[in-house]
């Protein structure tokens, strides 16, 4: 028997088993708050659920302080399973929300629900809190999620001054915590015209900087609660990277 015969079935395993894990579920993180998170994400269900009407999806907020994303998800969506495992009252970072509300963060029931998620419907969006460096608890970040829960994530960076700068500091972490980071997606969270959107995210200089692809530009939306808008807003998205793409980046 060859080399072989015992080397592929293990690389097999092992590769199936990240696929597996990894296949239906995406992160969408960002620079920081406030910077389109929501947008993307909800833009990535119009689409599915106007193109892919078959699919059954998940669709989570990791963890909420303030007030919630969640509310939109439901008042957008009925036919999504829509879960925020952990919320707190007071719009700050969750370590310090918890320690005022005299709570616990209890990460287990955020994994837990993500594999409830995952086990029932067949592509999962979990929107991050913040941006990468952001704690969940004391001791981690949404960076150490998303790399020691292997999730592919998304990075979305807003058209405006300084996004060179925090696209490049959260690139930096992402790799340093060996996130697996599919790449990167601009939204114009003003009216811009595109020259001014490529003179404030200029592509070329931020790939070369990060080395991270861009996948696309989410436009700036007159209604962003209208579902057609939504769903219309990812045409120059890269979706076969962010949605379609799993199984071929994991297994070769
Ligand atoms: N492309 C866009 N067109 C129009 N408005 C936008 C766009 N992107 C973001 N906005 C608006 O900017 C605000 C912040 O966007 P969003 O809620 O998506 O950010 P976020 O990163 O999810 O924030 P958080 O960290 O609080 O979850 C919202 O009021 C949203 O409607
Ligand atoms: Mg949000």
């Amino acid at each position: 028997m060859s080399i072989f015969n015992y080397i592929y079935p293990c690389w097999f395993r092992k590769n199936f088993i990240i696929y597996l894990d990894c296949m239906k579920t995406l992160l969408i993180t960002g620079v920081d708050t406030e910077v389109g998170k929501t947008i993307l994400t909800t833009s990535l269900v119009a689409y599915c659920q106007k193109y892919l009407s078959s699919l059954s999806l998940g669709l989570m907020k990791l963890m909420q302080t303030g007030l919630g994303d969640d509310e939109l998800y439901h008042q957008l969506f009925q036919n999504v399973d829509i879960v925020t495992p952990i919320s707190f009252k007071t719009p700050v970072a969750p370590p310090i929300a918890a320690t005022i509300e005299g709570q616990d963060i209890n990460l287990g029931l955020v994994w837990q629900e993500l594999n409830r998620l995952q086990s029932q419907h067949d592509f999962i969006f979990v929107e991050a809190l913040g941006g990468l460096g952001t704690p969940v608890t004391a001791e981690l970040t949404v960076a150490d999620i998303a790399s020691s829960w292997r999730l592919p994530t998304v990075l979305v960076v807003p058209v405006k001054l300084g996004a060179i700068g925090q696209t490049v500091a959260n690139v930096a972490l992402a790799r340093y915590s060996k996130v697996n980071l599919k790449g990167i997606i601009f939204n114009c969270i003003d009216p811009t015209n595109q020259e001014n959107s490529a003179n404030l995210t200029p592509k070329d200089l931020i790939q070369s900087l990060t080395n991270v692809p861009v996948l696309g530009t989410i436009p700036y939306l007159i209604n962003p609660t209208n579902l057609d808008s939504l769903a219309e807003s990812t045409s120059n998205l890269d979706l076969e990277q962010l949605i379609f793409g799993y199984k071929w980046n994991y297994l070769v």
